[in-house]
């Protein structure tokens, strides 16, 4: 384990007494931090709060803000519930995986983009949807993915 991160997540863990019920709001300050959670830096919280490792990792993969490899700068999340499916939203998820070069679930080499699907992101008005940070953008046409992606991956 790099020291930084091992110095970081003894810092992180000062601030907390080790009680059991300081699992998320660790997990949550570690993903703030480093932008996933390190494999090591996990086993040093499960030491730390005296839990099983496995329990550690059961409560980070029950929820989806937790990410376990390191992430882009930038999350871009196509919707595949069913208002953006009937209005093409699978035409724009692979339009979106052709100008970043990836797959749902991958990052880009440059760690710039991690492209992510998900159920529904509550604008199913504007379908369909995709979210970049956390600019909404509605009525998604595969000319738009090309604007909001400029040259990027314009060769494909
Ligand atoms: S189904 Fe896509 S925004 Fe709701």
């Amino acid at each position: 384990m790099e020291p930084d991160i091992t110095e970081q997540s003894d810092e992180i863990l000062s601030r907390y007494s080790g009680e059991s019920g300081d699992l998320i709001p660790i997990l949550q300050e570690a993903q703030e931090r480093f932008g996933y959670l390190p494999q090591e830096v996990m086993r040093r919280f499960a030491k730390f709060l005296r839990l099983p490792e496995s329990t550690v990792y059961g409560v980070s993969t029950f929820y989806a803000q937790f990410k376990f490899a390191p992430t882009g700068r930038r999350l871009v999340k196509v919707c595949r519930g069913t208002a953006c499916h009937v209005r093409g939203g699978a035409r724009i998820l692979r339009e979106v995986e052709k100008r970043l070069g990836i797959k749902q679930g991958e990052t880009t080499e440059d760690f710039e983009y991690t492209l992510e699907t998900v159920a529904c992101i509550g604008a199913c008005a504007l379908a369909p949807t995709m979210v970049v940070d956390k600019e909404t953008h509605g009525q998604m046409t595969t000319k738009k993915v090309v604007e909001v992606f400029g040259d990027r991956g314009r060769k494909g």
